[in-house]
């Protein structure tokens, strides 16, 4: 049946916050008015509104070639961070395979060493994935990573693509060095990017159905109509605005598959990114059920009711018996299986945040699959555009983020920027 989205426990008479069925109505005009704004952004091809048109635009057998001469690769080491990185990382850890992806994202030091002594450096293939080509901790692992190969007797040359725009030092990088390489599309911000050479480069490289997440995707792009009654995607961003502005200033992302946690991960950063701007914004928080039912979740049911929790989850799954037994008092298990408990965790959660009165969302997808993960990822990024239109940000820029990015490059001698004088000025108490 594609994606569904429940807002049923969002509404005033369940929770509080909770939003008025009248209000539904006249948010749902709306609704309308930013759907039409967001069609016209894409027809004209603005940027940012391009994203949403991936699914019609991705060239998958250039891709899909592109990552051919690496086909011997155990190991995937993506070089790369922000939306660089969590688009294709949820795509890696929502579907399994032979090849082993780890996502360079940090510059810990010892976390990096630790990696590159993992694997096998001449069974591996390095994507170097970097929108602007100039980000610091991207191109700063890549050196390291480059001279690891080096120092293997690995030709790096031969093990690297690098996926980039049209300028910046990657693209004089790879242009030097003859690398195969990826462009990025002008018109998609980092965060937007899973659906394009930056987030499926590394899903085919690692035998994905690519053409199947894209198939999701478009699914979801066809469900994209004038009204949050009829659009999953929709409901879900005008929902979660409308709560916020209610007084949910948090929203608690919580899937109940493990396989979809680095989804979280990618969610927080697109919703955060996106729609914290001019003194808006709600504030994600990544969750995993039902193992954060065993911590958080006291704070969720009992704590200042000033959240929502969006439950995630897929309906079919491969399962696991529960073994029987005649140990006293647990007799209950046997005959169920961890699939069960599990569905149970997920119902018994969402209704008892219900009884006390916390709002919470819920979004079923049929399983965790090509198909499914591209049927949600798109959702999420129509939702973002929709909240953003409701709130009237600039849902794709991220001035915050670039102001750090110039204050690290200046603090390390790589420019003038004023943004590093805040280094010097800071307050100290000791
Ligand atoms: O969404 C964004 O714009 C950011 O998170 C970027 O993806 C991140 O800062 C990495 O930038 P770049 O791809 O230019 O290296």
């Amino acid at each position: 049946p594609g994606m569904r989205v429940d807002i049923g426990n969002a509404l005033e008479r369940v929770a509080t916050p909770g939003v008025p069925e009248d209000a539904l109505d006249r948010l749902d005009d709306r609704v309308a008015d930013a759907h039409a704004r967001i069609e016209e952004g894409r027809a004209n091809n603005e940027h940012g509104y391009e994203a949403l048109n991936l699914p019609g635009t991705v060239d998958t057998d250039e891709i899909r070639a592109a990552v051919k001469p690496f086909a011997d690769s155990e190991y995937l080491l993506n070089v790369g961070i922000g939306g660089s990185a969590l688009g294709a990382a949820t795509l890696s850890a929502g579907l399994e395979s032979d090849v082993e992806a780890y996502y360079l994202d940090n510059v810990d030091p010892e976390w990096v060493a630790s990696i590159l002594e993992e694997v096998d450096l001449s069974r591996t293939a390095v994507n170097v994935v970097s929108r602007s080509g100039t980000t610091a901790e991207t191109l700063s692992n890549f050196l390291v990573v480059r001279d690891a190969m080096d120092d293997a007797g690995v030709d790096w040359t031969e093990r690297t693509w690098v996926t980039t725009g049209e300028e910046g030092n990657l693209r004089d990088l790879a242009e030097k060095h003859d690398l195969p390489s990826l462009k990025v599309p002008d018109g998609v911000p980092g965060r937007f990017s899973v659906l394009s050479t930056v987030g499926l480069a590394a899903a085919a490289l690692q035998g994905h159905d690519i053409d199947a997440i894209v198939e999701g995707a478009a699914a979801a792009e066809a469900d994209l109509t004038p009204s949050l009654y009829d659009s999953p995607a929709y409901a879900y961003g005008a929902i979660a605005y409308a709560l916020d502005v209610r007084g949910a200033g948090t929203n608690v992302m919580m899937p109940y598959e493990e396989s979809l946690e680095t989804f979280a991960e990618w969610y927080a950063q697109l919703w955060a990114e996106s729609l914290g701007k001019d003194g808006l914004g709600q504030t994600p928080v990544r969750a995993l059920g039902a193992t954060d039912q065993h911590s958080q979740l006291q704070l969720y049911r009992a704590g200042p009711n000033n959240k929502m929790v969006t439950f995630v989850r897929a309906t079919d799954r491969e399962d696991t018996a529960i073994p029987e037994t005649d140990l006293e008092g647990l007799s209950y298990l046997g005959g169920s299986s961890l699939g069960g408990l599990l569905d149970a965790e997920f119902e018994a959660t969402e209704a008892s945040l219900a009884a006390a009165d916390l709002p919470n969302v819920r979004i079923e997808i049929d399983s965790v699959d090509e198909y499914g993960l591209g049927e949600l990822l798109y959702s999420m990024e129509a939702a973002t555009v929709m909240a953003g239109e409701l709130y009237d940000v600039d849902t794709f820029v991220q001035p915050a983020v670039e102001w750090g990015k110039k204050a690290a490059r200046g603090l390390l001698g790589g420019g003038d920027f004023e943004e590093a004088d805040a280094v010097a000025e800071k307050t100290t108490l000791t």
